[in-house]
């Protein structure tokens, strides 16, 4: 049974501990924060919830490092969201040193985590923990993916009138409004995503689904965090349980879709090591022309971080 780490006690820290342990798999959550009261008070609320969920996965809440020793995965959630009329980008002034440090704080105390990074913006936030951890890239990943194709797959379940979970999807590229959701490898039970709806309503459905943070942020005043908390719990179900699903997840690219040295999302096989498998997609001309203009937007915020010299 594992020891899992939640990195920032917020909306989506704490919807992903608890989401979590309602799953019953591992054994220990520490649930961290700089507010060491809002994190423990947190966990405590969880807990008590586990006598009426019946689970047994204990939550503790902290602002001490110590008590993440030799945590096996480490969800780092911690930073500021954005407001209406921010970008994602515009949290990088304050998110990188933020992610900077607590992904140095970590490393002191568990050798050979695993990191599944939440903050934004989220690929090169990615990059900054795998560049301060020192970890092989198979075990420095982030989670955008999984979001962004849940948000398309239910609007494309609310356009056809099917159950969400008919509907199997894949996304790629950055996790900003230049994603590339991919409506060939999009299927509904099997048929493809085509056959079902108008072209035109699937476009609409494409371009919903790219600003769909933004959406949410309108409505609320900050981003999501229900659906991005269960992401990242599915991930961490995933590698507990040594599954092997295939998610879009923000990955390391060495040479696949022929880019090199930097962080952008792709399908990958999720298991016990992290990622075991990068699945390189046959993209045709316009799928691959897409990712690397959003590849591209992804350097430029890269070349930011490393112009911080955090
Ligand atoms: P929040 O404001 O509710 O929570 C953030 C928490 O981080 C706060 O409790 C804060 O005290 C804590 N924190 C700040 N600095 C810290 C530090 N140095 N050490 C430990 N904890 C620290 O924000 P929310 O909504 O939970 O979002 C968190 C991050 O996740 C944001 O950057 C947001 O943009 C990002 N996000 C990413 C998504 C994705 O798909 N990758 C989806 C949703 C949010
Ligand atoms: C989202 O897509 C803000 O990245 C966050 O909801």
């Amino acid at each position: 049974m594992s020891k899992v780490t939640v990195v920032g006690a917020g909306n989506v820290g704490a919807t992903c501990a608890n989401v979590l342990a309602h799953k019953d798999l591992v054994k220990e959550i520490v649930l961290l924060d700089i507010q060491g009261d809002l994190a423990r008070g947190k966990a405590l609320d969880s807990w008590q919830q586990a006598p009426i969920d019946y689970y047994s996965t204990h939550l503790k809440g902290t602002e001490d490092y110590k008590e993440t020793a030799n945590s096996d995965i480490v969800v780092i959630t911690a930073g500021v969201p954005r407001k209406p009329g921010m970008s994602r980008d515009d949290l990088i002034s304050t998110n990188a040193k933020i992610v900077n440090m607590v992904t140095k704080s970590i490393m002191e105390h568990s050798k050979n985590p695993i990191i599944i990074v939440v903050s934004n913006p989220l690929d090169v936030m990615t990059y900054a923990a795998y560049k301060a951890s020192g970890l092989d890239s198979t075990r420095v990943f982030g989670m955008a993916g999984i979001l962004d194709t849940a948000r398309y797959r239910a609007f494309l379940a609310e356009a056809l009138k099917v159950s969400p979970k008919e509907i199997q999807a894949v996304l790629m590229g950055g996790h900003g409004d230049t994603m590339v959701p991919l409506p060939r490898y999009t299927t509904v039970s099997g048929i493809p995503v085509t056959e079902l709806i108008e072209d035109d309503k699937l476009d609409a459905i494409v371009e919903r689904t790219k600003m769909g943070g933004g959406e949410l942020v309108k409505l609320m005043g900050t981003s999501a965090w229900y659906a991005p908390g269960a992401a990242a719990a599915q991930m961490v179900e995933s590698i507990v349980r040594d599954e092997n699903r295939i998610f879009p997840c923000c990955a390391l690219l060495n040479g696949e879709y022929g880019m090199k040295d930097i962080f952008l999302g792709v399908p990958v096989k999720l298991g016990a090591k992290g990622i075991v498998q990068m699945l390189e997609l046959k993209l045709n001309k316009d799928e691959m022309e897409l990712l690397k203009s959003s590849a591209g937007h992804v350097r430029a915020v890269m070349e930011v971080y490393d112009g911080m010299g955090v």
